[in-house]
């Protein structure tokens, strides 16, 4: 009988790449397959995530329902950015938790399964844990790391202490996984790590220095390959020769994520962001003058501690000059072993609710406005889903999220469409070529 799996991920683009290995390490070594139901699961695993307070909370009330509901002698492994940070309290907490998997350990899968109350945290690294499998859960847009950790220090940020030290993988091995994921079907590709454009300052040993730019440049050289993404760029490492490649080469799509996190230049400096408020507009002018037809998304923290009044006008100042295509926006919230944690000049949480209201109201009439311009436009789009009533979604270049009419004949395929009405979050359109 064929044993089966239930993952749930939570987090960022690399715990779903991380949950793609360890799903393919499991199918390969263990004989898993995948299913949606957790009750009928032998094994269940949370792919967790540790940067705000809330998600770390509601892991312990879903784990107590799992627990409660699972086939009787399903195991459950905690796995992620989590599992890095709480390690054996895990299991003390919830001791019919069968193992813990930090989120640098996942190529450990198939070891910890089956070592009951394992606790696999470890930062350190070796090559071995670059190589993932290339089994993907979309087969139009393969999710590739280009490097691993985060070197900064940002003073809020718990994700250098769940990931460890950064190091870039080998450009070698990005860019034939690369080609077989282009080979296998996919016309994009995502390169993710979380400072991308400091790619190439270190690797693991041997290798000679590099950078972004030109692992773009390289990349792009792969015939069949029509779309390159990637996630998160750091505005401090956004220079001119970096911005001149993103405009000029035309694969890869034009839509810039640039956390800005604050307006303040000193709410900036006491996050350790090692940028401010003047030289992020001057990335975004630089930026818009080079590719004005870009899309700039952002992420934003409000009410980190000693964020006054003044400071946060200083955000909304940046957002209505900027007039970001999106937001990812939240409240501050303090994290274990982060220098921020001992701050005590915390803002009010009354306060910190009005600000993150304030910002979101802003930022849905800024993009009320902006969607109003695209009636009447044409995107090329890439069909990538099926969703209810016959339609099929993709995205512009710019990374609007489109749909049509029509079903699975189109997914992976590039067409014209012209939009014709327009909702806050999803576009429809016709297909016009
Ligand atoms: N490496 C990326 C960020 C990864 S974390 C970067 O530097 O942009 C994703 C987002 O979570 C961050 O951009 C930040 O906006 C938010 N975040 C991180 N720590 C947080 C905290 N302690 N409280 C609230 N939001 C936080
Ligand atoms: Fe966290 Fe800062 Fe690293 Fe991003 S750059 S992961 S916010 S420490
Ligand atoms: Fe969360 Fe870890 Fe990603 S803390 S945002 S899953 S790096």
């Amino acid at each position: 009988m064929v044993k089966k799996l239930f993952v749930e991920t939570l987090g960022c683009a690399m715990n779903s790449r991380d949950s793609e290995h360890m799903i393919a390490q499991l199918r390969e070594k263990d004989g898993y397959e995948t299913t949606s139901d957790f009750k009928e699961a032998d094994l269940i695993l949370i792919n967790t995530c540790s940067v705000r307070e809330k998600p770390v909370s509601k892991l312990f009330s879903e784990l107590g329902i799992f627990n409660k509901k699972k086939k009787a002698d399903a195991k459950i492994g905690v796995c992620g950015c989590t599992a890095s940070h709480l390690g054996e309290e895990i299991i003390k907490r919830a001791p019919y938790v069968n193992f813990v998997l930090g989120a640098r350990n996942v190529s450990k899968i198939s070891e910890v399964l089956h070592k009951d109350k394992a606790v696999e945290i470890d930062i350190n690294y070796d090559e071995s844990e670059f190589a993932f499998d290339d089994f993907r859960t979309s087969p139009y847009k393969a999710f590739i790391n280009i490097s691993m950790g985060c070197d900064k220090s940002c003073t809020y940020c718990i994700v250098p202490k769940t990931r460890g030290d950064e190091i870039s993988i080998p450009m070698n091995l990005i860019i034939d996984e690369s080609r077989r994921a282009v080979n296998n079907g996919a016309k994009e590709i995502f390169l993710l790590g979380q400072n991308v454009n400091n790619y190439g300052r270190r690797f693991s040993g041997g290798h000679e220095k590099s950078n972004f730019t030109k692992l773009l440049q390289e990349l792009s050289e792969i015939q069949n390959l029509q779309r390159i993404r990637f996630t998160s760029p750091h505005p401090f490492h956004m220079d001119d020769e970096f911005i001149e490649e993103f405009a000029s080469n035309p694969k890869i799509c034009k839509s810039m994520h640039m956390p800005l996190q604050s307006g303040s230049t000193k709410v900036l400096k006491d996050m350790k962001r090692g940028y401010s408020k003047e030289w992020f507009l001057n990335r975004v002018k630089k930026l818009r003058s080079e590719c004005p037809e870009v899309s700039i998304s952002t992420d934003i923290i409000v009410a980190f501690p000693g964020e006054s009044d003044e400071d946060f006008e200083d955000t909304l100042d940046v957002m209505n000059q900027v007039r970001f295509n999106q937001i990812f926006s939240f409240k501050y919230s303090a994290r274990p072993q982060t220098e921020a944690e001992h701050f005590t000049n915390t803002v009010d949480a009354d306060i910190a609710s009005a600000r993150l209201t304030k910002l979101q109201n802003i930022h849905t009439d800024i993009l009320d406005e902006i969607n109003a311009t695209s009636l009447g436009k044409t995107y090329r789009v890439y069909f990538q889903d099926l969703i209810q009533d016959y339609f099929v979604s993709g995205r512009s270049d710019d990374n609007i999220v489109i749909k049509v009419k029509g079903s699975d004949e189109l997914l992976g395929e590039f067409r014209d469409v012209k939009i014709t009405s327009i909702g806050r979050t999803i576009l429809t359109g016709e297909i016009v070529a």
